[in-house]
């Protein structure tokens, strides 16, 4: 095999109460990569699509990532790289993360899939760090083992993959102004309240345990944010109504995707996440603010390959 074409999907990080830990995977919205094998070694990013990102490999999420598991693999060969954005940098669903993870699970194809996933993640973080400045995982690994993800640690890194509860669909409503993950984390204060850590690990936990259980009562009493949505919050316009709009039409739950702005909703049932997604669109209808609206099943399987040859 000498050339690989795949769809890498948007993530949803943190799902409320999982801030760092938890993920899922989108379906409906990805970038595509082509990658090729060189007979020279290294990496070359030859064509970007959709975004103004930088060329230069170590200055390029995927570049960065790429030249991880070459490295690692001690390849004899290089490979070009072709990225095509569909996920906007900086929406909040793991645009970053889509390129770094999409470039390492379609290496390792073009290597004869030495790595296992877990692998996989840990260089694709790699990647991720560039853009963020830090190594964190929540959107790279619900990308490479589809579903949803719970990030156990990162030294070392433990994934552990979930169960995803058939009926459930995401609303993803991205109001189209610029939130950077450094800033969303810098508002953020050093300590908290232990009541309310102790509610936020017991919604995560029951979360779990609603995924595990198909409870989706379970799932909609979990998703809340006790933690980082009071902060983040008030760089979302109107995120409370969203919220609350999301809710009353049926939503299990919403909260802020990532680090923002884009917002996401679960739902039981497609039909009631087009509802959600109308609901939505009414609030955002009544701003000045631009915005994109998408319905997306949760993508079990993560990565595709669209061609390989
Ligand atoms: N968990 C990270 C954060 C995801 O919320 O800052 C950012 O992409």
């Amino acid at each position: 095999m000498n050339e690989i074409k795949i769809f890498s999907p948007a993530t949803v990080a943190n799902v409320s109460c999982g801030y760092d830990v938890l993920g899922f995977c989108l379906d409906t919205k990805g970038d595509e990569m082509i990658i090729r094998k060189t007979k020279e070694k290294g990496v070359k990013i030859t064509k970007i699509v959709g975004a103004e990102l930088p060329f230069e490999t170590k200055n390029n999420v995927a570049g960065v990532a790429a030249l991880a598991i070459l490295d690692a693999a001690n390849a004899d060969f290089g490979v070009e790289v072709e990225i095509y954005k569909n996920i906007k940098p900086g929406s909040g669903v793991g645009s970053s993360s889509a390129s770094a993870s999409g470039t390492v699970f379609a290496i390792n194809e073009l290597l004869g899939r030495p790595f296992n996933k877990q692998q996989l993640t840990l260089f694709g973080m790699k990647g991720e760090a560039v853009a963020s400045g830090v190594e964190h995982a929540d959107n790279v690994a619900p990308g490479i083992f589809g579903g949803f993800t719970l990030v156990k640690s990162l030294e070392p890194l433990k994934i552990v993959q979930l169960p995803t509860p058939s009926e459930l669909y995401a609303t993803v409503i991205h109001p189209q102004i610029e939130i950077k993950t450094s800033e969303a984390r810098n508002i953020l204060p050093d300590e908290i309240p232990l009541s309310n850590a102790i509610k936020q690990w017991a919604n995560l936990g029951s979360l779990i345990s609603g995924l595990y259980t198909d409870n989706y009562e379970l799932i909609a009493d979990s998703l809340h944010d006790h933690i980082v949505e009071p902060y983040r919050s008030q760089l979302i316009p109107h995120f409370k109504e969203v919220r609350e709009a999301a809710i009353k039409n049926g939503a299990l739950g919403c909260g802020i995707s990532g680090s923002g702005p884009s917002v996401f909703a679960l739902s039981k049932g497609v039909e009631m996440a087009h509802n959600v997604a109308d609901a939505m669109n009414t609030v955002y209808s009544n701003t000045e603010i631009e915005f994109d609206i998408y319905v997306s099943k949760i993508n079990t399987e993560g990565i595709k390959i669209i061609h390989k040859k």
